[in-house]
């Protein structure tokens, strides 16, 4: 519709609309120039898994060795690697929905059966433990869970995560623990699953995307278990082998910044938030809990379906009425809501939310 002319306003955007910090940048172009341009170990170099451990020591009180961690193409290969290593066919795991659609897919790769556990903004997208224990089998493999949540923003109370770790301890299941948004938090200070006493069963993944605007140069880390880390580190070594190494020299300077060099994102980022929330309660039969994390508001629209309708449905209808491009619910298993990025200019903000009152209101 661009290419048209059309002016879309997008919240799709998966990303931080900021610019990797100069540091960063450098430490990748003296990369290029002095010739560290050559394959390097399948995990990524010495280098940066030291770096990567003593972020996990500094900011989330994990200890960890070189040798536990797994460098990887973006947090989403990590998570690839870790499933493929864990998950045998007719394996389950637990899957908290609404969840980022890529979980599934992964599980379904795998030859896994997702096995999905239903949260609400009713308690605030956190699973009840109830829940929890329902869905575990004696196939169950693995939960996954992401805290910072994306699509809905919300966190898992310390409480939960200490009763999943002692139920992943109790039955004898692995533990994923997506931390991708750990750095984009508004008025609270989740801690990292594995503190909670399971760190033997729990992959605990990261990377610099999210909280350093770098989605593009694709390195995401997993810190496990020795023999998990061996076990996809040989699976890496035979599919992509390393990590691209510009962008290794990248992350060795991003995970050794002090967290106060990405402040000034998190900040705008958490001004955005509070506009989009309050623009978005402004319209009549829109209900939305104030996200806490990640960069997504995760609205309940389902007051304004018609009979037989669905969120798809309406996310159609705003594209092509109101060009306002959102991704419907139903997509993470969240029906009934719309998943807006507010990754990109107050200005958009109040324009496509401006917009999507107005189609509302002539339905
Ligand atoms: C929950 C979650 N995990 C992981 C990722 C992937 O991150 P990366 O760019 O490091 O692969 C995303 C990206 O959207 C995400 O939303």
């Amino acid at each position: 519709m661009r290419a048209d002319g059309i002016d879309v306003i997008s919240f799709g955007a998966g990303e931080p609309d900021f610019n990797t910090p100069k540091p960063i940048c450098d430490a990748a172009i003296e990369a290029i120039e002095t010739g560290f341009t050559k394959y390097t170990p399948s995990a990524g170099i010495k280098e940066l898994k030291e770096a990567i451990c003593g972020k996990l020591s500094r900011e989330n009180g994990l200890t960890y060795s070189p040798d536990q961690i797994v460098v990887s193409c973006g947090a989403k290969h990590s998570i690839y690697n870790a499933i493929q290593m864990l998950v045998d066919p007719g394996d389950e795991v637990i899957l908290i929905a609404p969840y980022w659609m890529t979980y599934a897919d992964q599980v379904l790769l795998a030859g896994g059966v997702p096995k999905v556990v239903y949260t609400s903004a009713a308690n605030g997208f956190e699973p009840e433990l109830d829940q929890i224990k329902a869905a575990i089998t004696d196939r169950t493999k693995a939960i996954l869970l992401n805290s910072p949540s994306n699509p809905s923003g919300g966190v898992i109370s310390d409480d939960v995560l200490a009763g999943i770790s002692e139920l992943a301890q109790r039955h004898d299941f692995w533990v994923i623990a997506d931390e991708i948004y750990e750095r984009l938090v508004y008025g609270v200070t989740p801690k990292s699953f594995a503190t909670f006493g399971a760190q033997d069963r729990t992959i605990t993944v990261g990377g610099c995307s999210k909280s350093y605007a770098m989605t593009g140069w694709r390195i995401g880390f997993a810190a496990c278990p020795l023999p998990v880390a061996k076990a996809m580190s040989n699976f890496q070594d035979q599919v992509t082998s390393n990590p691209n190494s510009i962008a290794q020299k990248g992350a060795v300077v991003a995970f050794n910044l002090p967290a106060s060099t990405v402040e000034d994102m998190r900040v705008e980022f958490e001004a955005r938030r509070d506009l989009i929330v309050r623009l978005l309660t402004d319209i009549p039969g829109v209900s939305i809990l104030p996200p806490k994390g990640a960069f997504y508001a995760f609205p309940d629209i389902s007051a304004h379906l018609r009979p037989g309708e669905s969120d798809l449905d309406l996310a159609a209808e705003l594209l092509e009425k109101a060009h306002v491009a959102v991704v419907p619910g139903s997509v993470f298993e969240g029906p009934g809501h719309i998943r807006l990025s507010y990754a990109t200019s107050r200005k958009n903000i109040e324009e496509g939310v401006r917009r999507i009152k107005d189609a509302l209101s002539h339905r």
